[in-house]
């Protein structure tokens, strides 16, 4: 039978060849790596969104080119003292922006995202009837191939408004509003008739090219910081 001092001695000695097996700079690693493996995917998730981003900005920016040569016949037509006002404001106070929860952040960019897409659907509508009415031949096919690069861009805008909610609903499962989240469960924007555009019409679309692509490069910096507050 072991005397009181061997029994401490002995376990000195187990936690000392315990400790060489596993050092606590180990345990605590494996502690981390099962923290993280949750978080992992989320992670990843907001990668997946920033490359996605990044990626619909240069169409975006390919597109506005190709919009300017073909409805405004310059392809570096620029003014910006041109706004719409319907469209999401881009000037933030940076010291607001950083202050956002990721909740805010990802809710905006949920309601800014529609506002580009319903944007684009009503001038692409817009297009499409004055195409129907008038434009034939050479014309008529660059117009077709705008209004497709349109439909793509906004595909990449719903893919990346599907992103945002499902970050939103992993981030708060049980309360998410599906009307706010949901990219086809807006009301689809009221069709315009077919019509000659106007020089104002034909101007509106270089301003919401010209804000998408800004927008864009301001969603990618949300992406970023929500990225970064993910500790490995
Ligand atoms: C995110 O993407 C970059 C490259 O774009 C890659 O180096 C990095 O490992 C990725 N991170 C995660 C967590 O997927
Ligand atoms: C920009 O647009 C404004 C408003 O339509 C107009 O008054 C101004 O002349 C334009 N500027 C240029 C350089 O075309
Ligand atoms: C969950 O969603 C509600 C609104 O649906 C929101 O007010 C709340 O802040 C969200 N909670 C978190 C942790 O984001
Ligand atoms: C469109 O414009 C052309 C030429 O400016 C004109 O001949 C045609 O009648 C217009 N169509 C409509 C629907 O306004």
């Amino acid at each position: 039978m072991m005397s009181h001092v061997d029994f401490d001695d002995y376990l000195l000695q187990m936690t000392v060849w315990w400790r060489s097996l596993f050092p606590l700079c180990y345990i605590l690693s494996c502690v981390q790596l099962y923290c993280a493996s949750s978080q992992v995917p989320q992670k990843a998730k907001y990668n997946y969104s920033l490359r996605l981003t990044r990626l619909t900005r240069t169409g975006v920016q390919r597109l506005l080119n190709t919009y300017n040569e073909q409805q405004l016949g310059n392809k570096d037509f620029e003014n910006r003292s041109l706004r719409l006002s319907s469209l999401p404001l881009l000037s933030t106070e940076f010291d607001s922006w950083l202050r956002l929860t990721d909740w805010e952040r990802l809710r905006t960019a949920s309601w800014d995202l529609h506002t580009y897409w319903d944007m684009l659907e009503r001038k692409r509508k817009q297009l499409e009837g004055a195409e129907g009415e008038q434009m034939a031949g050479q014309q008529g096919q660059s117009t077709m191939t705008l209004l497709q690069s349109i439909k793509n861009i906004q595909l990449d805008l719903r893919d990346l408004m599907k992103q945002v909610s499902f970050q939103m609903s992993h981030m708060n499962s049980s309360s998410v509003n599906p009307t706010a989240s949901t990219p086809s469960q807006n009301p689809p924007p009221s069709y315009q008739p077919p019509s000659n555009l106007t020089w104002a019409s034909r101007v509106e679309g270089y301003i919401i090219l010209r804000d998408l692509n800004l927008y864009l490069i301001k969603l990618a910096r949300d992406f970023l910081l929500l990225a970064s507050k993910i500790q490995l």
